[in-house]
């Protein structure tokens, strides 16, 4: 085989790559002889990804619901992937902040286009039974779900609105005694005693800890935070205005919604079926005009905050 002067090339890069940490090259260039090819199955790892459905039931439509979580926790992932770049990102720009936030946008719309897989993919007869077999599992206790929140906006943001209108004064406390009151606590309450469901117990004694470090990096790298940090004119940038109240109303409003239509769909109406929630009070938590939840309320109107998510509410409830 001819050297030619580009591989000879080449090999001095490979070379001074190899020095400069100490290594012999020659011995790399015989272990790449041995090396087997790369398949796309190996890279990807298909079969492990491919194996990890395992129903606890033997409805056909339970492979359904884990695979739609499944997609939809790596989603959240890719998600993560921008925000946690945002939120470690020097010199925050204005272009670099609407580079990531469009690839979010963009995600949570994949989601919120493919939700009606729940909500007409499965019968609800399979669901109502297979759904006592997974108790007291719930998607509440998706913990990339919260972090997705912790990363979006400030703490207080978050925290229920209850709490807040008695307490106005929020600018003391610290991040362990806001997260106290964070939004979803609330909603996972059992309806006949007021107190904690085990989902909640469990979500807690797992996550508590992990949550509270991000809340913590999140004080100044969260969305809102890195929005904060631009210029007055930068600030007013219509494009970087339209995508955060996009990413507000993806996730705070639209997945909210199609996820609470499903829950409609599947579990309302029969008392019995409270159970299959663990007899949570999930019809006055879920939906986002209860909830309020507001990313990032100084890009909306006063009107546009009071009626919060009601106007999709009239309309698909019709639906
Ligand atoms: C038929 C489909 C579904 C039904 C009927 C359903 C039902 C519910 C209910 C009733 C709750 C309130 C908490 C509780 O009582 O357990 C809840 C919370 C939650 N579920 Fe689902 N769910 C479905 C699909 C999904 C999917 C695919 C995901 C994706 C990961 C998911 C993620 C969540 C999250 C993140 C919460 C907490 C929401 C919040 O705090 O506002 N759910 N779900």
């Amino acid at each position: 085989m001819e050297i030619t002067p580009d591989i000879a090339k080449r090999l001095d890069q490979l070379n001074e790559k190899y020095q400069a940490m100490g290594q012999d090259m020659k011995s790399y260039l015989e272990g790449l002889q041995y090396m087997d090819y790369l398949k796309y199955w190996d890279y990807v790892h298909t079969d492990t990804l491919l194996s990890l459905q395992n129903p606890r039931t033997n409805f056909p439509d339970e492979k359904i619901f884990i695979l739609y979580h499944q997609i939809t926790e790596l989603f959240f992932k890719l998600c993560l992937h921008e925000y946690e770049q945002i939120a470690e990102k020097k010199d925050i720009t204005v272009d670099y902040l609407i580079q990531k936030l469009k690839r979010i946008v963009h995600y949570f719309d994949g989601l919120n286009t493919t939700y009606g897989i729940m909500i007409d993919g499965m019968e609800k007869d399979q669901f109502l039974k297979f759904r006592m077999a997974l108790l007291p599992a719930s998607g509440f206790q998706s913990a990339q779900y919260r972090m997705i929140e912790l990363y979006s906006t400030d703490l207080v943001n978050l925290m229920q609105r209850d709490y807040i209108t008695k307490n106005p004064e929020t600018g003391n406390l610290t991040i362990k005694e806001k997260f106290q009151h964070i939004y979803w606590k609330a909603g996972a309450t059992e309806l006949a005693t007021g107190r904690k469901t085990l989902t909640l117990i469990q979500f807690e004694e797992k996550y508590s800890e992990q949550f509270l470090i991000l809340a913590e990096k999140c004080i100044k790298g969260n969305v809102y935070a890195r929005y904060h940090e631009l210029s007055e004119a930068d600030k007013k940038n219509p494009e970087l205005i339209q995508l955060m109240r996009d990413l507000d109303s993806n996730i705070s409003v639209n997945w909210r919604l199609q996820h609470y239509k499903s829950a409609v769909k599947y579990l309302q109406g029969d008392p019995e079926i409270i159970a299959a929630t663990g007899g949570t009070n999930w019809q006055k938590f879920m939906p986002p005009r209860f909830q309020r939840i507001i990313f990032y309320p100084e890009l909306w109107s006063d009107d546009e905050k009071a009626n919060w998510g009601k106007a999709w509410v009239e309309h698909t409830l019709k639906g």
